[in-house]
């Protein structure tokens, strides 16, 4: 690539913090409490555009919408970053593969789960996971820890959505969801070295039974769709089982669903309620919204989901406030010329969500609150980049209008049955841990607000 004159033309004389051997700068991301931490504070430094390091990889943090811009056709992802993900993939880490592999695998991907037709065929499953939910805190009354309850409703919602009603029995399904819950602490926990009150081989034990157990399950879904001449199923797999891939890629894909959608959502709701219990205005507003669609009902029809604009709203800026998956990143096939800088190949980008979505210059008065910044009017002239929850380009999530039913059907669903109130005393921290987690959860106490026929419901464990 030809070099412009005036433009920097390595690494180092990009602007950043200077690098504390041997480890880059991964003291200076301990001590600022994470790298999304970090990351608020390096662009608040150095610009839109700064440098840092990590452990043998360059880094290039981009924060201008316009420069993200430029990036938006790069499909490859570093493949340390994610390294720690690869023990879950057969045929290949799904995160990483080459753009050969990737495009094909994301057109079949994206027409599974971004059909509004696979939404509907799993409303009615999702609206019942959910009201068993609303069933068990109401039995149980007293504080609840939101993001642990929802982290394991939106692992519900996917594995329905995954696997379906394959899962038939309670049994079958609880053994499903502990194994996926197994897999993920224990990946997750060797990868922020997290503490744990289970020793490290019986941990990995369990993580390899789980994984097997997991696979096992998916190979009998496969083999009955592709043996069998019942193609109407809508869940993921028997979707997959058309297509002419490999089991070990399906299996994989399966898997790797799951996981992308277990916390993603449930963390979305949490943060989305934490807030609204702080601004109780936007909240009856919310709620105003849901009697006039739906009344008394104890949950909307999928149109009726649809049609809740301020809901969708709120959702969007609580994503901006805190968005579930903080950052994103890829790597560099050949330099780039980015505005001023020449960023040499190999070079590791880094898209800081949190700090692209509190960058004053697009969101005035950014740790404000205030669901109008969304309305069609608000947004005119915002650069496209600067509100990227779910990434964007060729490696954008896929999940998104799926994750967005989700949402909204479970905002719905408990702002309608709940009051939320914050336990007095109780501090929410956000810290990294893939996704943007609450350090400590987010407890509530809930006030019921009528009752429905389900407190006559029996509660039922899905996956
Ligand atoms: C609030 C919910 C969610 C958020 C905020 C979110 C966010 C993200 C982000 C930031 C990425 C990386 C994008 C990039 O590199 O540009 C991603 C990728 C991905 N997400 Fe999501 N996600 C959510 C829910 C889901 C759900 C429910 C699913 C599955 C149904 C899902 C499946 C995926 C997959 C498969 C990828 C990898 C795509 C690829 O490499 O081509 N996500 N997501």
């Amino acid at each position: 690539m030809a070099k412009n004159p005036g433009v920097t033309s390595s690494w180092r004389d990009i602007p950043g913090p200077p690098p504390t051997p041997p480890n880059g700068n991964l003291a200076d991301i301990v001590a600022a409490g994470g790298l999304h931490m970090f990351q608020l504070d390096l662009h608040e430094r150095y610009g839109p555009v700064a440098r840092f390091e990590l452990p043998d990889t360059r880094v290039v943090s981009v924060a201008d919408p316009d420069l993200l811009a430029v990036t938006s056709r790069i499909n490859r992802r570093p493949e340390e970053l994610f390294e720690f993900l690869s023990p879950l993939f057969e045929a290949g880490n799904l995160q990483t593969i080459p753009e050969h592999e990737h495009v094909p695998w994301r057109r079949l991907l994206v027409s599974a789960l971004g059909d509004h037709r696979s939404h509907e065929a799993h409303f009615d499953a999702f609206t019942r996971i959910t009201l068993d939910l609303v069933g068990r805190w109401a039995a149980a009354a007293g504080e609840v820890a939101l993001q642990e309850d929802l982290s394991e409703l939106s692992l519900g919602l996917i594995c329905e959505f995954a696997l379906g009603s394959e899962l038939e029995s309670s049994a079958a399904a609880r053994r499903t969801s502990t194994a996926f819950r197994d897999l993920l602490a224990e990946h997750l926990g060797r990868q922020y070295g997290l503490p744990s009150a289970v020793a490290e081989q019986e941990r990995e034990a369990r993580a390899a039974q789980a994984l097997a157990h997991l696979r096992k399950t998916i190979t009998l879904i496969l083999d009955a769709r592709r043996a069998g001449p019942d193609r109407l199923r809508a869940d993921l797999v028997s979707m997959l089982a058309d297509s002419d891939w490999i089991a070990a890629r399906v299996k994989d894909t399966a898997l790797a669903v799951v996981m992308a959608g277990y916390h993603t959502s449930g963390v979305a709701v949490s943060w989305t309620l934490h807030l609204l219990a702080g601004h109780p205005e936007i909240a009856r507003r919310v709620r105003d919204e849901l009697a006039r669609v739906f009344g008394d009902r104890p949950a909307p029809t999928y149109p009726e989901l649809r049609s809740l604009d301020y809901l969708e709203r709120v959702v969007k800026e609580a994503m901006r406030r805190y968005p579930p998956g903080p950052y994103a990143a890829r790597e560099l096939a050949e330099d780039l010329a980015l505005g001023d800088h020449l960023i040499p190949a190999g070079t590791t980008l880094m898209y800081p969500i949190w700090a692209i979505h509190l960058n004053p210059a697009h969101w005035p008065d950014p740790q404000r609150f205030d669901p109008e910044r969304f309305t069609a009017t608000a947004a005119q002239g915002r650069p496209k980049f600067a509100f990227i929850p779910f990434g964007f380009g060729p490696r954008s999530c896929v999940g998104a209008a799926l994750a967005m039913v989700e949402i909204k059907l479970m905002l719905a669903v408990l702002l309608r049955h709940f009051e939320f109130h914050p336990v007095p005393g109780h501090v929410v921290t956000p810290v990294e841990r893939f996704v943007l987690w609450a350090r400590d959860d987010i407890k509530m106490t809930l006030t019921p607000r009528a009752a429905t026929s389900l407190q006559r419901r029996q509660p039922s464990d899905d996956c």
